[in-house]
């Protein structure tokens, strides 16, 4: 099939390469010009697992082309999925007005079939937004077809997700678009649920937001465990094995963040607020997320053993998650942040974002290693779980420390061994 995606960020530019790598025609849009120059080149813009090769392979067998527009994408295309981007806006709302902007755009070149999809995370409603705004800018009415198929694609492991997804959603008033829509994964392995486009849109901020209660949940037991002396760990291992909780999402940490969690919740609170329910289980779970964030920089200031503003502090991890180079939303800002304005000298270290995060927050000391962040520090503060933290030579560390204190703020660390070596550790919900 020829498909256009709208929009080169990490979701559309995986659901580009990955619809490529299964045989379809795609064209990928973007209205920046150097991202698509760079893009033609086979040079990705962004850090995701198994994408270079899949876009290197798409350019070679010419089914993936990159364009400067929408319309030049748009106007031959069966399916035109959008992929562009819906910020939060001030009320917590998803902001519309990138879609809004392309439907208006491709409205006038659109094929009388060709299928217009939303894969942007968008509110309930917005399939008959786009088809309103469709009919405004231009296609005749006889023609608008917009289905919702939403992503589940997490960052960093992205292609994976999209090529072996847990399942594919479609909302289509018209069942035979909804059978066009799924036949471009065919190959995939997947059950596929065809609904109504209001359903599908919400099964994306349910999934998101039941994940982020999972979080908050696992959160909230771990602060427990600290106040009774249990360990959030085996407590963990031991819900896990009920296959009605499941392993999954249940690592304590410095809170969610992320470009997903945290506008999608804010955006569900929206909808229900609009909608006259008040949603208070998701208010919790939003007002533990930001008490988490405190509650590292509160153990921060216990581990430092003197106040913040005479503390040199070393910040291991800025990404909000490790194996992706994305800063949106991360925790760890947020706590650097809080530990720079308290009045510590804060240095940091990321395998992927360093240099970014400098640039974000000119008062942190980015530097090239974990060793030279933590040269003459109190405390180190490990706050993304990059695997390579877990394997540094503690030995050194202890010695180029101050004090050797470190808060795991993601339990990566094995406490009883840290301890061992000579460190002050603390953990979130570990003895
Ligand atoms: C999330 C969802 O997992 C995807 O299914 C979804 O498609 C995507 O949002 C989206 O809406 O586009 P992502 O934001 O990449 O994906 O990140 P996750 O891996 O889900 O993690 C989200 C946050 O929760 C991170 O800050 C992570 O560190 C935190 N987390 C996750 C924990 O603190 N503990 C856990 O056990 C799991």
């Amino acid at each position: 099939m020829s498909v256009a995606i709208v929009g080169a960020g990490y979701v559309g530019l995986t659901t580009a390469a990955c619809l490529a790598h299964l045989g379809h025609e795609v064209v990928c849009a973007d209205i920046d010009s150097e991202r698509v120059e760079r893009l033609r080149k086979g040079e990705v813009p962004i850090l995701e697992d198994g994408l270079p090769a899949l876009i290197a392979e798409g350019l070679a067998s010419k089914r993936l082309s990159f364009v400067v527009g929408a319309p030049v994408a748009a106007r031959s295309a069966e399916i035109v999925f959008l992929c562009v981007q819906t910020p939060q806006g001030a009320d917590g709302a998803a902001d519309l007005s990138y879609v809004e902007q392309v439907a208006r755009e491709i409205a006038p070149v659109l094929t009388p079939k060709a299928i217009v999809v939303n894969k942007s995370t968008v509110p309930v409603g917005s399939t008959r937004f786009v088809q309103r705004v469709l009919a405004e800018a231009g296609t005749p009415r006889e023609h608008i077809t917009v289905a919702s198929n939403p992503e589940f694609l997490r960052e960093g492991q992205a292609v994976h997700d999209f090529l072996h997804p847990d399942r594919i959603v479609i909302g289509c008033e018209d069942p035979e678009s909804a059978v066009r829509v799924s036949e471009l994964y065919r190959g995939v392995n997947a059950p596929v649920l065809v609904t109504d486009p209001a359903s599908a849109e919400m099964i994306k901020y349910a999934s998101n937001a039941f994940l982020a209660t999972k979080v908050s949940f696992i959160n909230a037991i771990a602060n427990l465990c600290e106040a009774v002396d249990a360990d959030v760990r085996e407590v963990a291992i031991g819900m896990g094995y009920d296959a009605r909780i499941g392993f999954q999402f249940l690592h304590p940490g410095p809170g969610f963040g992320g470009s997903c969690f945290p506008k999608d919740v804010a955006a569900l609170l929206h909808t229900a607020r609009e909608a006259g329910y008040d949603f208070r289980l998701l208010d919790g779970v939003v007002d533990v997320n930001v008490g988490q964030h405190q509650r590292i920089v509160d153990k921060v200031r216990v581990a430092a053993g003197k106040p913040l503003e005479e503390a040199q502090i070393a910040v291991w991890g800025l990404t909000f998650k490790a194996d992706t180079d994305d800063l949106r939303d991360s925790p760890s800002l947020v706590i650097a942040r809080s530990l720079l304005e308290a009045g510590a000298v804060v240095r940091a270290y990321d395998p992927a974002a360093g240099e970014t995060a400098g640039a974000l927050i000119p008062a942190l000391d980015v530097r090239p290693d974990p060793y030279e962040a933590s040269a003459g520090a109190d405390v180190v503060a490990l706050l993304t779980e990059w695997e390579e933290l877990r394997w540094l030579d503690f030995e050194r560390v202890r010695t180029l420390m101050r004090r050797p204190a470190i808060v795991d703020a993601r339990n990566l660390l094995d406490p009883a061994a840290m301890r061992r070596r000579g460190f002050e550790y603390s953990g979130v919900g570990r003895r």
